[in-house]
């Protein structure tokens, strides 16, 4: 399953893309807002920054605005998607930018029937919201389940994109679950990684390994260093 940031923060992409996992980034209009910076500059430099997709949303419902944002969009990298919402008008954007070869990311889906019409209508993603659907008491893994098993069935060649992720869990049952890709905030990536035993752990080596050294012998040049 492959890991992407959910951020338009430039500091965050760096960060993921320097671990070597990241494999993309999702953008929202509310995650740029929320950046306060000029738009083609800052989704330019998370294209340069990220060694795969980076989606990039388009902002009407108007069908022929909708095709000329997404003919803007593949203008400005190589890595950028088109990300298009799940409204009649965007399934019919969906088919026509998918008929010129332009990948899109079908967003805010949350029923297994959009799923269905967005892999029909030709998405390159689809992009499931399991945290709005747990927000509202219903389960937003049983949804991803339900479209990853679905995709299998039909054979659909449309990647399954868990998006809206709250917790690690989700993460972890998103891959279970035979997920493409996982998106999620910072805050989420890094607690992926994170186990105070695997801390505690560490520090204890560490100090063991100096406690150690002057009973060690010769050692290699690099262990001397910090
Ligand atoms: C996905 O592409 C969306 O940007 C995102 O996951 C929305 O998540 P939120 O519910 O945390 O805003």
């Amino acid at each position: 399953m492959k890991l992407f940031l959910d951020t338009s923060n430039l500091d965050e992409i760096r960060e993921g893309a320097r671990w070597g996992v990241l494999k993309g980034v999702t953008t929202n209009p509310t995650l740029i807002a929320k950046e306060e910076q000029d738009f083609l500059p800052l989704v330019k430099e998370i294209c340069s920054i990220v060694d795969g997709d980076v989606s990039v949303e388009t902002a009407s419902d108007d069908p022929e605005v909708l095709l000329r944002q997404a003919h803007d969009i593949v203008q400005i990298a190589d890595n950028a998607i088109v990300k298009i919402a799940l409204t009649p008008n965007g399934l019919s954007a969906v088919r026509k930018l998918a008929d010129e070869g332009i990948k899109v990311n079908v967003t805010l889906c949350f029923t297994a029937t959009q799923a269905i019409l967005a892999a029909e209508a030709g998405a390159y993603i689809i992009s499931p919201f399991l945290g709005r659907l747990d927000d509202v008491a219903t389960d937003g893994l049983r949804l991803l389940s339900d479209i990853c098993e679905i995709y299998a069935v039909q054979g659909y060649e449309t990647q399954v994109l868990a998006a809206s992720l709250r917790h690690p869990v989700h993460v972890v049952e998103a891959a279970r679950m035979g997920s493409d890709i996982a998106t999620m905030p910072f805050k989420v990536f890094e607690q992926l990684v994170k186990h105070p035993l695997t801390d505690a752990g560490f520090d204890r080596f560490l100090k063991d390994w100096e406690g150690a050294k002057p009973h060690l012998g010769e050692l290699p040049p690099s262990y001397l260093e910090g």
